[in-house]
């Protein structure tokens, strides 16, 4: 007989093509969807098992319809892709929920910050962070997003020549973690903000393989000379001695500023700097040195990051979609006009004029969610839906999986900024589109991630026209966001 792992098929239900009623099945008090019969590592000669992406998996699971379970060893786990499920979960529910082991593993990295944190520590975080996103403070920060993304297009001028290659992946990481310095940290970009950039590559690179290892916090705590585990130390105590650094530099400017009767400034790193030293609120407002560096890191890594794969995404489909580029750049051209009808460079207050740019980007993040997963693990028995699923079970969504779903999006791996006009975003449910999230863990940084997509995007698309350069090979890397494996490569033509 044919064992599992060769023929899994046989062992399966039938996935269903299109999204059917529910089919339940009853296990005692419990009722689950329908999936996998066997525990996960049975399936590990399967073609949809490749721990380097996991979207293969979730692909095949979405078959199954509304929801699919299977079981990793004791453990079990149910993918939903019903909007109304996912809603369940992050917000009617939320309280039934944490979040799911493989975040909780983001802690060797990020430590006890605002994506690992949870309950009142989470609440705590959030509450002295929140200020510092409020809409009219991240405002502030239009001009000088605009000043870096006009910078690297002259960078791109000096050193333009015919047939010139870049890779515009590694060119947006850069920028973006320049924006993100400037504007929420206020800190030069100096060589070592550069290595936040390497070191997080690198971590990215080993992400994958440390949250396989089991108890790899223990491994990492009793230093276990296990090549990837040294490799990794190093890079997160670079990555710490980067914050550190960072946190003292902006102290000895507060203490000079105080000492002059100055303005302390309004940056994230200020605010969250003297909310730890604020005195008197017994402890309610404050941070530990610790949850201070381990917050700067956590806002810094997920700041940049996301956002630059956004738009790296988006200079890929703007590359094969010609139409769309044309139109993209007839709205920037008509807009981004001074008095005597020279181009000039976006504002704050262009921002309502630019809805074909920001529908781009949104349907940029449909096809490419750069956070494109996410996980909750249920803290007693709860029920979603028609299921019933015992406590301690996983639940995962994929934007990836549900962004695509063509229900909500027909034809749906293709390039449409049109199902992003105010009438079609109403006609779908909320969760049919989530790339920020929801609830009360929404992306806390989602307006900053617009004003800086929208103005990066219309800078640069004003000036360049960027051409794919043929027989590249663009591939998804699924790690904590998704970007293209092997960078994409651009040439970029001035376009005046
Ligand atoms: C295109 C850009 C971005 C995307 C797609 C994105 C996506 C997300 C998603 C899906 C979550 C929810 C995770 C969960 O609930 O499990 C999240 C949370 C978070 N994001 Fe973003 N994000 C982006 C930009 C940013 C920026 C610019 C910042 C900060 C500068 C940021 C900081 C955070 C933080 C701190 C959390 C945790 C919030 C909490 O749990 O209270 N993100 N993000």
């Amino acid at each position: 007989m044919a064992s599992p792992a060769q023929q899994p098929a046989q062992e399966l239900a039938t996935p269903q093509a299109d999204t059917p009623p529910a089919t339940i099945l009853h296990r005692g008090k419990f009722r689950f969807p329908p999936g996998l019969r066997l525990n996960l590592p049975f399936y590990s000669f399967s073609k949809f098992f490749d721990p380097r992406n996991p979207i293969l998996l979730f692909e095949y699971l979405a078959k199954f319809g509304r929801a699919a379970h299977y079981r990793l060893l004791w453990h079990h786990i149910v993918l939903l892709t019903d909007p109304a499920d996912i809603r369940e979960v992050l917000v009617d529910k939320a309280h039934l929920f944490i979040k799911e082991r493989t975040q909780k593993r983001m802690r060797i990295l990020l430590g006890e910050g605002l994506i690992t944190a949870d309950g009142e520590t989470h609440k705590r975080h959030r509450r002295i962070a929140a200020p510092a996103f409020h809409r009219q403070r991240i405002q502030a920060y239009a001009s000088t997003i605009v000043e870096y993304a006009d910078q690297k297009s002259r960078e791109w001028s000096y050193q333009w020549r015919p047939g010139r290659q870049i890779d515009v992946a590694d060119e947006m990481m850069r920028l973006a973690l320049q924006i993100t310095a400037r504007t929420l940290f206020d800190t030069e970009v100096t060589p070592e903000i550069h290595a936040i950039n390497d070191e997080s590559n690198a971590v990215m690179d080993m992400y994958n393989s440390l949250v396989s290892l089991p108890r790899a916090e223990d491994l990492l705590r009793w230093r276990i000379p296990v090549p990837v585990l040294i490799r990794f130390r190093r890079s997160k105590k670079h990555l710490d001695q980067v914050v550190d650094q960072m946190i003292a530099a902006k102290q000895a400017e507060i203490a000079q500023a105080l000492r002059e009767g100055r303005q302390i400034g309004g940056d994230l790193l200020s605010m969250l700097i003297a909310a730890r030293d604020q005195e008197g609120t017994g402890g309610a407002n404050k941070l530990s040195p610790s949850e201070l560096r381990d917050e700067v890191l956590t806002i810094f890594l997920a700041g940049y990051e996301t956002v630059a794969n956004a738009l790296s995404w988006t200079w890929l489909l703007l590359g094969q979609n010609p139409h769309a580029e044309a139109r993209l750049h007839a709205e920037v051209d008509s807009v981004l006009l001074d008095q005597s009808g020279k181009p000039r460079l976006p504002t704050l207050e262009d921002l309502p004029q630019l809805p074909y740019t920001e529908m781009v980007i949104a349907e940029a993040m449909r096809l490419y969610p750069p956070a494109w997963a996410m996980g909750r693990q249920a803290t007693e028995d709860v029920e979603i839906g028609p299921y019933r699923l015992p406590k301690n079970s996983f639940v995962f969504f994929s934007q990836y999986i549900v962004h695509r779903d063509p229900r909500f999006y027909p034809d749906p791996e293709s390039f449409r900024p049109e199902r992003f006009t105010p009438e079609a975003k109403a006609s779908r449910p909320k969760f049919a589109y989530f790339p920020f999230g929801g609830g009360g863990r929404q992306c806390i940084g989602e307006s900053f991630a617009w004003m800086e997509a929208i103005l990066t995007l219309a800078t640069l698309a004003q000036r360049w026209r960027l051409t794919l350069v043929e027989n590249q090979t663009i591939a998804l890397q699924p790690k904590i966001t998704l970007r293209p494996k092997f960078g994409i490569q651009v040439t970029p033509q001035p376009r005046y």
